[in-house]
């Protein structure tokens, strides 16, 4: 049986960035309230382009990095809840435009979870036998359900893409991984109703954009990382000594700190790049990682953790020999 070892990541972001302070001339909310509740500075912003087209940017700095030719590969996993249409899938409008015609194609909707859901999809394929590369793209344009003028969420958001090129390996690779969901809590954070037009009836107004419990999303994550780490730690026998870093959903550096603090880790053993990207759900991990290594901090034989959280709710962790 084969692993699945990573070949290369990358990431995107589109130019626009807003600031704090755009966003105080928007809502009643300042650079202090956001950066000393959440650690966020500034966030990119789509100015028109979709989720697809973020993607295929990743996907071709992949494909050039490891000069892997699109006919290739055999899978083309998304990880979204902000995909350009219902049908066809983002992964598949990937397929099209990169001319990987041998391919199968899908989106996996796991919010904030997504990345590592669709990794370990990917993984479970590969060790099936009969697909051996795979390209998995964490990717959201979530400005699309923001509601500017509500100051509880506005600032927490923003939009971007990465991923990885994965294939069978020998040894190494993706170790252990745990995934878990709890739909009697999704509705503590819902996005993007679609109501049911029912025939004859005038319908009921969608509502459109993110609501949510934050206090109870706080208080979820804070229990549930530490909890999956520990989970990941038992089932490989790797300690968390031996991992150089964690790489969190960044969605808050604040539960950050408080899973550092019961893991009794250092706060340093945690990538964050929330100040400059805000919460990019499902992207945000595949962001980190292809950043970490365009910076040189992932060298062959490391042992990095992938920990997210998120709506559903779901929650889930990786662990990954570099
Ligand atoms: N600027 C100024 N004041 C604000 C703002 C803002 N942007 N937002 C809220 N406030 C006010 C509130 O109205 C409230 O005022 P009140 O006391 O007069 O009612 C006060 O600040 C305190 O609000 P809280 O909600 O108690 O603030 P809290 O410290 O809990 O921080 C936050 C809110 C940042 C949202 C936090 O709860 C959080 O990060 N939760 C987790 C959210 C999350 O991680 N979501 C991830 C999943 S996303 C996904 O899966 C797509």
């Amino acid at each position: 049986m084969y692993n699945t070892g990573i070949m290369a990541v990358e990431c995107y972001a589109p130019e626009r960035a807003v600031t704090n302070d755009d966003l105080a001339k928007l809502v009643d909310t300042s650079d202090e309230w956001i950066y000393s509740r959440t650690g966020i500075k500034s966030r990119h912003v789509s100015t028109g382009e979709n989720t697809s087209q973020m993607c295929i940017k990743v996907a071709e700095r992949l494909l050039e990095k490891t000069g892997v030719k699109p006919e290739e590969l055999d899978l083309i996993i998304v990880a979204t809840i902000t995909p350009d249409f219902a049908t066809p899938s983002t992964a598949c409008l990937v397929q099209g435009a990169i001319g990987a015609d041998n391919a199968a194609a899908f989106d996996v909707s796991a919010a904030c979870s997504g990345f590592i859901y669709s990794l370990s999809i990917a993984d479970k394929f590969i060790k099936a036998g009969e697909y051996k590369k795979a390209l998995v793209i964490g990717a959201e344009t979530l400005s699309k359900y923001v509601d500017w003028q509500d100051r509880t969420t506005c600032v927490l958001f923003g939009d971007g893409a990465g991923g990885a090129i994965v294939e069978a390996r020998e040894r190494g690779g993706i170790i252990a991984d745990v995934l878990h969901a709890k739909g009697s809590d999704g509705m503590k954070l819902t996005g993007c109703e679609k109501k049911v037009r029912n025939f004859l009836s005038s319908p009921e107004p969608d509502r459109h954009y993110f609501i949510m419990d934050g206090k109870a999303i706080f208080n979820f994550a804070t229990k549930v990382i530490p909890q999956s780490i520990n989970i990941i730690t038992q089932k490989s026998g790797v300690s968390l000594d031996d991992v150089k870093y964690i790489v969190p959903h960044q969605a808050n550096y604040r539960i950050i700190e408080f899973a550092a603090r019961k893991l009794k880790l250092p706060i340093e053993k945690f990538y964050i790049n929330i100040d400059r990207y805000g919460n990019t759900s499902a992207a945000s991990i595949a962001i980190a990682l292809g950043e970490m290594s365009n910076e040189g901090l992932l060298q062959r034989g490391d042992k990095v953790i992938l920990t997210g959280f998120g709506a559903g709710l779901t929650w889930g962790s990786m662990l990954i020999e570099w």
